[in-house]
């Protein structure tokens, strides 16, 4: 970060001094204001809960123009990487800061594929939980219980266990998403296959089964592999946030990663998934199109508690670039599996069409997310419902990973401890009680 000509000057209306503070400037986007000394000098916080106007920390890895509807991973543009890479050039790119060469391709997707395969008796672990628990909930747990398998790679201090931690995560996160499926189906778990790609790989570890010869669509694998390159990392989102702050206290990445996984459960985060299908699904089961008007009145109707799910995002004020694609892949897989008649698919091309003319979203610049479609095509591709996140963290994972490294080798990194405006009781005794 560079530091701006510009400084600001914060005045107070009680006649104390004003006092100056640095401004710095990044690539793109908004400046900053460093107010790190605002206590000492001052005395007072900073209030700002949900993180709207606060900058946690410098990031070279991706960059969000809401307004615009623009996304960079490393800078380039997720339309172009989308359409011209594969999940493992854009695994490369986030955690190295560049694509990645032939020879280099070839080396990265050696390794990961190498180290696809989990320590045996994760097996048993995962049959400790219940085959009807939520495959959130077993990711939670498969994912914290890494750092008990491979407690030779928790040594953050150690750049060699960073790497190998690294590469076990996003290796291993398709095998255990996969292992949580096959589970919940009461199937045996599929071993990874290393001639096969690492959406391919995935794809028959969830689709397989050891009785017969398993061929992967190449439409469901290319489909698949976008859905991973769109999720790959969202800068400073509330997962990856939660990723850095778990990371702080110095704790191993398996762990960091795995609070990660339990934040982005929300149906506020990566959770819209699900929660966007199963409103389509029960918007269908209860008139679909017709019904159409009928259900915006209640989303607009705040006591209702009805969201649209899949629309609005913190950060983009315009349409997400990510449901752009999204949305083309949608058409794309269900021309390709025959599906072009798909209910779901047109209710939520018309809740859209509605949403986009109608002034309460266009007022509040509500636009449909990635999850406004993400969900329809996972549906198609015949992944459960109950999955959808799961996906999305195992795509999120280099992401966290990339953060969560960005974070430790910065030299003004600290252990995260927000502040807090207190509003409860000030200082009393306890009344004598015996
Ligand atoms: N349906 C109806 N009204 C909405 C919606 C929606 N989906 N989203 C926001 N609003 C309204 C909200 O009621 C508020 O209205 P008012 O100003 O009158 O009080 C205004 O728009 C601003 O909303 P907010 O909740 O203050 O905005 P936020 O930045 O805190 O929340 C959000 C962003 C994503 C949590 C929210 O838009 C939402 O709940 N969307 C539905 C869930 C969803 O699709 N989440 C996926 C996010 S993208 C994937 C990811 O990155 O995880």
């Amino acid at each position: 970060m560079h530091l701006s000509d510009k400084k600001a000057t914060l005045s107070f209306s009680d006649g104390s001094a004003p006092i100056d503070f640095p401004v710095y400037q990044g690539t793109v986007g908004p400046d900053v204001i460093d107010i790190r000394k605002l206590y000492g000098q001052t005395g007072m916080f900073t209030y700002d809960p949900g993180f709207m106007a606060t900058a946690a920390c410098e990031s070279a890895i991706t960059f969000i123009d809401g307004d615009k509807g623009q996304l960079l991973y490393r800078g380039y543009p997720i339309d172009q990487l989308a359409t011209n890479c594969d999940f493992m050039d854009v695994s490369y790119l986030i955690l190295n800061g560049d694509l990645p060469n032939a020879a280099q391709k070839t080396e990265f997707d050696s390794l990961v594929t190498h180290h696809t395969m989990v320590h045996e008796q994760l097996h048993f672990f995962l049959r400790g939980f219940r085959r009807d628990a939520h495959p959130m909930a077993v990711l939670t747990g498969l994912v914290g219980a890494m750092a008990a398998f491979y407690h030779d790679s928790t040594d953050i201090t150690n750049p060699r266990h960073r790497e190998v931690s690294a590469i076990r995560l996003i290796a291993k996160m398709p095998t255990l998403v996969a292992m949580a499926y096959k589970f919940s189906q009461g199937q045996p778990s599929i071993y990874p296959q290393n001639n096969l790609s690492y959406t391919g790989n995935f794809v028959r570890m969830m689709f397989a089964n050891p009785c017969e010869d398993y061929q992967v669509n190449e439409v469901v694998e290319r489909a698949l592999d976008r859905i991973f390159i769109l999720h790959a990392d969202h800068e400073q989102n509330a997962s990856t946030s939660t990723v850095r702050l778990c990371g702080s206290s110095g704790t191993n990445p398996f762990a960091a990663i795995a609070a990660g996984v339990a934040c982005l459960w929300g149906p506020a985060h990566g959770g819209a998934n699900e929660a966007c299908l199963q409103m389509l699904e029960h918007l269908q089961a209860n008139g679909g199109v017709e019904k159409v008007g009928e259900f915006m009145q209640q989303v607009k109707d705040k006591t209702s508690g009805v969201r649209l799910m899949g629309f609005g995002h913190r950060v983009y004020k315009n349409y997400d670039p990510r449901a752009k694609l999204m949305q083309q892949t949608c058409k794309e897989v269900l021309a390709a599996l025959g599906l072009e008649k798909d209910p779901l698919f047109k209710l939520a091309m018309e809740l859209e069409r509605i949403a986009l003319e109608d002034p309460y979203f266009v007022e509040r610049k509500l636009y449909p997310n990635v999850d406004f479609y993400s969900g329809i095509v996972q549906r198609a591709i015949g992944i459960p419902t109950s999955l959808f996140t799961a996906i999305f963290a195992l795509a999120r994972t280099v992401g966290w990973i990339a953060q969560w490294n960005e974070m430790l080798s910065d030299p003004d990194y600290k252990i995260g401890r927000p502040r807090q405006l207190y509003t409860g009781s000030a200082v009393r005794d306890v009344a004598k009680r015996r």
